[in-house]
């Protein structure tokens, strides 16, 4: 039976839910982008509250989001675990608006995440505030608001108090948006939509809307659903009267079915829409559409995952929110690429470790079709989190889950609440840690909300199974070191996940020798980490050791690899001179390291991975040796040094003779390892085989010295939207056209037309080089440079990349009118 989670029946049923629409809820509720044309200025600035005709034009314009310290300029001396940036301080923006209206209506901020403690002023009063940076709230600015005259929004973050184990970011780094609505209407977040019960031949849809009467008499409504299906065409309606209190609100429940439903499913993720439209009598008072999916799934504590009926492995990377060289500052694009990459390498679910990510990443999910292990805090008992204070936890976790869950619940990529991360236990409830009252009532909170998901955590401490803090979860997340092992004894009904695993460390394009002993050895010391794939951190393992774990251990669900990319602070080995992480299998600035087409070797058997490391530059090593590895998903392959045959390999056989220590045996399953090649100059070639067929070959030469520069964009036709994002690839390549692996020329870069130079970077964990200046650095051969259109101009753009000694190189980009408003 695929029943695992026996708290609540509904559970291992489960249903499929929705998504707010990529362009939501434009009808009749006027919602408006509210990102243009606000002014910024840094440091505290009282004035510009108190003062309606403060004078602020002398202040930065900013278009949001907005995260004031991406700019810098890095401070060497500052803590390399948040980035070395200056996001600490306080940033005050400011925004005038003439709002179109009648008195009786209603008007919202909706911000979806500011950096820190929030709180907003309209015309001089404070109208709202928040004090969790990740968490999406709404201002209700209705009684400061005038209609028709200018009015004065004013927005203060503070991050002084703000606590964090890595790069948070700081400001107005998420969208905000305005909406309208008469005085009967959808409450924030108020439509909520289930699938019951699903088969083949029907689903069951049950959409719950929650009408808000501001008005001073009752209000008779009807609530209109229409599910249109992923083609657009109506498929099923139904229409439900109810009666609103006086300034009070009411829920109206509708059940709709609709035949031979299209599932969501991670290769098509068919997408559904309701349609709720609010009628008073004949008066059409708003609407709403919101997007969800059809699908089952389940978790088996014995066998795993269970998607549509089908067991279906996870695998999953944890991911924090900021953009690399972008920062926190949220871009949709940005964040698509991140997932387009980590999909290709085969991954099938996130975790948006630690906090509640960008609303628009979960519709880039519920798109992509990736799960998503929704998360709302990090150590609640410690870090930023305890937003409460001492003895505070479980009123500002609720308050947080609310909004947390009713913003996100109608997503179908999400699969699981997470309610914390690496907590320690306080049995006796004197601590803020875990315990079984503090649990519990997180788990209530977010059921309030919506009982069809688990609600579960993730753990690193085994010894906490001694105490009964876990009974009242669904399921857990271990992270690392197979230290779910007691908590399996201790709980064999309940499902788990692999929340934190690998935590490799690495450096794009560098390598270091000989090869280590052991996974903290760094070779060449910590400042740049060994590519090898050979190390890891004291409590983590390197990738093949998880894989086979992961191979062992079916009744896992599956794996979230720390890290997809790396991110801003968090520095590990090297949290001295060093400004961003090493666990990224991907680098900073998007560039994949050796990491990745080991993974896409496991993970993607229906694409071919070939890729062969080290480069093959060794002018000092000549004569001596330089090990070889090949990641593929080919079972054998021979190595060819100038066409002499250095032997063939197969995976799973591990070679006599001397080699690196037993802990390494594990890789000879999943590389193809030649750890004895001497080194010469020239042409290495791999040929492979799959059940003694050749599946392809691979070459890797080397390189003369730096010739000119290569320049290749992701994408070259752009929307002139003035957030599109164009990622362009810059390398040095020889004379003969093969890229140069060691090259660290400086790159200057011209964007003319409609573009402009968004960021630049090269990956390298060391780099204090400002992301926004016109030139960079190339780090082992590479860097990336970020070109973003300009709003409202259609047309081309031109990117030229220079440095002294190399043949530079042009690229054009070509943007267009966007189909619609933003
Ligand atoms: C985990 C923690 C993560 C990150 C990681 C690095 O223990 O949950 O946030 O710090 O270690 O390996």
């Amino acid at each position: 039976m695929i029943t695992s989670i026996p708290v609540n029946r509904v559970l291992t049923v489960i249903v499929g839910i929705l998504m707010l629409a990529p362009l939501p809820l434009r009808a009749q509720d006027a919602v408006t982008d509210f990102n243009r044309d606000w002014r910024f200025s840094k440091g505290d600035q009282p004035e510009a509250v108190r003062e309606l005709s403060f004078d602020d034009s002398s202040w930065q314009p900013v278009r949001l989001p907005h995260d004031w310290a991406i700019s810098g300029p890095f401070d060497p001396k500052a803590s390399g675990s948040t980035g070395k940036l200056p996001w600490q301080g306080v940033g005050w923006y400011r925004k005038k608006i003439t709002v179109e209206g009648h008195e009786g209506q209603r008007v919202y901020f909706d911000f979806d995440g500011v950096m820190a403690f929030p709180k907003v002023y309209v015309n001089g009063k404070l109208a709202g505030e928040w004090d969790y940076g990740y968490m999406s709230f709404r201002v209700d600015a209705t009684p400061y608001i005038r209609f028709g005259q200018q009015n004065i929004i004013a927005v203060e973050a503070d991050t002084r108090r703000h606590r964090s184990r890595w790069y948070p970011g700081a400001g107005i780094y998420r969208k905000v948006q305005m909406t309208v609505t008469e005085p009967l209407h959808v409450a924030h977040w108020g439509i909520f939509v289930t699938t019951p019960a699903i088969s083949d031949r029907r689903a069951t849809i049950r959409v719950r809307s929650t009408i808000e009467n501001h008005e001073s008499t009752n209000q008779e409504v009807t609530v209109e659903v229409s599910i249109l299906d992923p083609m657009g065409a109506s498929v099923s309606t139904s229409k439900k009267r109810g009666t609103v209190p006086a300034g009070g609100s009411a829920e109206v429940d509708q059940q709709m079915f609709v035949s031979n439903p299209q599932r969501w499913d991670l290769a098509h993720p068919s997408l559904y829409r309701a349609v709720a439209t609010i009628r008073a009598g004949d008066k059409t008072l708003g609407s709403q559409t919101v997007s969800f999916g059809i699908r089952t799934f389940s978790f088996d504590a014995n066998r795993g995952f269970f998607l549509n009926g089908r067991r279906v492995q996870l695998h999953g990377v944890d991911l924090h929110h900021d953009l690399g060289a972008l920062g926190a500052a949220f871009n949709r694009r940005a964040m698509q690429r991140q997932l387009e990459i980590m999909k290709e390498m085969g991954v099938n679910a996130l975790r948006t470790s630690h906090n509640a990510p960008a609303p628009e990443v979960l519709e880039l999910c519920d798109q992509m079709g990736i799960f998503v292990w929704d998360e709302c805090f990090d150590k609640w008992d410690a870090t930023a989190d305890n937003l409460g204070g001492p003895g505070n936890v479980l009123p500002m976790a609720v308050r947080q889950l609310n909004n947390f869950v009713r913003r996100d619940r109608n997503h179908p990529c999400v699969f699981v609440w997470s309610v914390g991360n690496e907590i320690g236990t306080s049995v006796d409830e004197r601590g803020d840690g875990m315990s079984f009252g503090r649990l519990a009532g997180m788990r209530d909170a977010v059921r309030t909300q919506d009982d069809t998901r688990p609600v579960g955590i993730a753990c690193h401490t085994p010894n906490t199974v001694n105490y009964p803090v876990y009974d009242p979860l669904d399921l857990t997340g271990w992270n690392y070191g197979r230290r779910y092992a007691r908590y399996r004894e201790a709980y064999p009904d309940k499902p788990i996940l692999y929340s934190e695993s690998s935590s490799t460390v690495s450096t794009r394009g560098y390598y270091s020798l000989p090869l280590p002993d052991s996974k903290t050895d760094y070779p060449g010391g910590t400042e740049h980490v060994s590519s090898y794939d050979l190390s890891a951190t004291s409590w983590s393992d390197i990738p093949d050791f998880e894989f086979k774990l992961m191979e062992d251990d079916r009744f896992v669900g599956g794996e979230f690899v720390w890290t997809g990319f790396d991110y801003l602070g968090e520095p590990t080995p090297n949290r001295r001179t060093a400004r961003s992480s090493y666990f990224g299998i991907v680098d900073l600035a998007g560039i994949p390291k050796d990491r990745y087409y080991l993974y896409r070797s496991h993970w993607r058997a229906d694409i071919q991975t070939i890729h062969i490391l080290p480069h093959w530059n060794w002018p000092e090593r000549v004569g001596k040796n330089v090990p070889v590895f090949v990641y593929t998903n080919g079972d054998s392959g021979e190595l060819f040094l100038n066409g002499k045959s250095l032997g063939m390999r197969t995976k799973g056989v591990v070679p006599p003779g001397p080699r690196n220590t037993d802990y390494y045996d594990v890789t000879y399953r999943y590389r193809l390892r030649w750890d004895d090649v001497i080194y010469e100059p020239g042409e290495l070639k791999v040929v492979v085989y799959k059940n003694g067929v050749k599946v392809g070959e691979e070459v890797m030469r080397t390189a003369g010295p730096p010739a000119s520069i290569r320049l290749t964009p992701d994408r070259t036709e752009l929307s002139a939207d003035g957030e599109d994002l164009s990622f362009i690839l810059i390398e040095a390549m020889d004379a003969q056209g093969n890229p140069a692996p060691l090259a660290d020329n400086t790159i200057e870069f011209e964007v003319a037309g409609a573009g402009e130079l968004a960021a630049a970077d090269n990956g390298d964990q060391l780099s204090l080089e400002s992301f926004q200046a016109n030139h960079h650095a190339l780090f082992n051969g590479k860097a990336m440079l970020i070109v973003r259109t300009k709003e409202g101009q259609a047309g081309p753009i031109r990117v030229t990349a220079r440095s002294a000694g190399l043949k530079p190189a042009t690229v054009s980009l070509q943007t267009m009118t966007p189909p619609h408003g933003n």
